[in-house]
């Protein structure tokens, strides 16, 4: 499979305003030396809690955020540093889809206009041309073509992400980077507007990095799973090898928080649970940054980093016990 987004040791890292006394507080590593590649018609989901770095992730991607080390490459190309034309073509081939389709949206504006609007920005359409684009565009996500006069607030929170699926699809991006894009939504249109993305995936040639942290969600859709803790993938496999084994405790620990649909089995399972608080980012703990939190750590987890290493073909894991 031929890779269209590559990031090697990448980090992000947030260093604050200098206070009153002309230091600067410590740094938020956001993200602290990630590499993954993504390939081809490839969905990879990006799971862990609040504050473990995926959107920053994301938005480097994009380059909305400026990487502290570590390189982007996307298509072959080295795009960490790109600017100009470069970050124009970067940001046309690549697309974002946020949680809100609220206020990805203009409120003042006829979503058709909002959805003409990258391709009027990049010189693609125009006038007659445009409208047709438009029409073909909102078909394609199940809606209307007529409706391209109407409001925002016209439409239920499903058919906005559809609006929003639309505009990101109308440069015909390469990839496409979904921040939780069916968590403001109800559970009974999550499924629909996840069956939209991967239809389209076949059908348009998309790569997606898709970002959330609900397991069942990134189940549905991924082909493959990597797990973020305090700013780093602690493992990455294919989603059923992922499910069937997961390596790291901290996986471990996450997949045994979903519900069970079966409430027999649901009784019957042990929950892990996690003790003491997820650690500040701008002070990880030494050693293996999962360790304080770890219901099996030993003394060398409190020293010693333990690497992402594949463990079993296609399955890596950060762990100093496991595989
Ligand atoms: N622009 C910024 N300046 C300073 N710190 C930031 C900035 N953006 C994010 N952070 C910090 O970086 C860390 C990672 O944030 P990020 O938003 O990437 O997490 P996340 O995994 O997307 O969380 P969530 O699931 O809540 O969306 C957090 O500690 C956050 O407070
Ligand atoms: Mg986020």
């Amino acid at each position: 499979m031929s890779e269209v987004l590559g990031i090697a040791n990448l980090a992000v890292h947030f260093r604050g305003r200098r206070n009153w006394r002309g230091r600067h507080p410590p740094a938020v590593r956001a993200v602290d030396g990630v590499t993954f590649s993504l390939g081809e018609r490839e969905t990879l989901g990006l799971v862990g809690e609040s504050g473990c770095g995926k959107s920053t992730l994301g938005n480097a991607v994009l380059r909305l955020v400026t990487p502290t080390a570590g390189q982007i490459r996307f298509e072959g190309r080295d795009v960490t540093g790109a600017t100009g034309e470069e970050l124009r073509a970067l940001r046309r081939d690549v697309q974002m889809i946020f949680q809100d389709p609220y206020s990805a949206l203009n409120p003042k504006l006829r979503v058709g206009e909002s959805i003409g609007e990258p391709l009027l920005a990049h010189g693609l359409a125009q006038g007659a041309a445009l409208r047709q684009q438009v029409s073909e565009l909102l078909g394609l996500v199940g809606l209307p073509p007529e409706r391209a006069s109407r409001y925002p607030h016209e439409f239920s929170g499903g058919q906005r992400q559809r609006l929003v699926i639309a505009r990101a699809l109308a440069l015909k991006p390469k990839l496409i980077v979904c921040d939780e894009p069916v968590s403001a939504l109800d559970v009974s249109i999550r499924s629909q507007i996840l069956n939209l993305l991967m239809e389209f995936q076949q059908k348009l040639n998309l790569s997606y990095l898709f970002i959330s942290h609900d397991l069942s969600v990134v189940r549905h859709i991924s082909h493959r799973v990597a797990v973020m803790y305090l700013g780093r993938i602690v493992e990455l496999a294919p989603r059923d090898n992922l499910f069937r084994e997961p390596l790291h405790p901290y996986t471990e620990a996450l997949i045994s928080a979903i519900p069970l649909p079966d409430p027999v089995a649901q009784r019957k399972r042990a929950r892990i649970i996690l003790k003491g608080e997820l650690p500040k980012p701008t002070a990880p703990p030494p050693g293996c940054p999962f360790h304080t939190r770890c219901p099996i750590a030993i003394p060398k987890c409190r020293e010693i980093v333990p690497l992402l290493e594949e463990k079993r073909p296609g399955h890596w894991a950060a762990c100093h016990l496991r595989g």
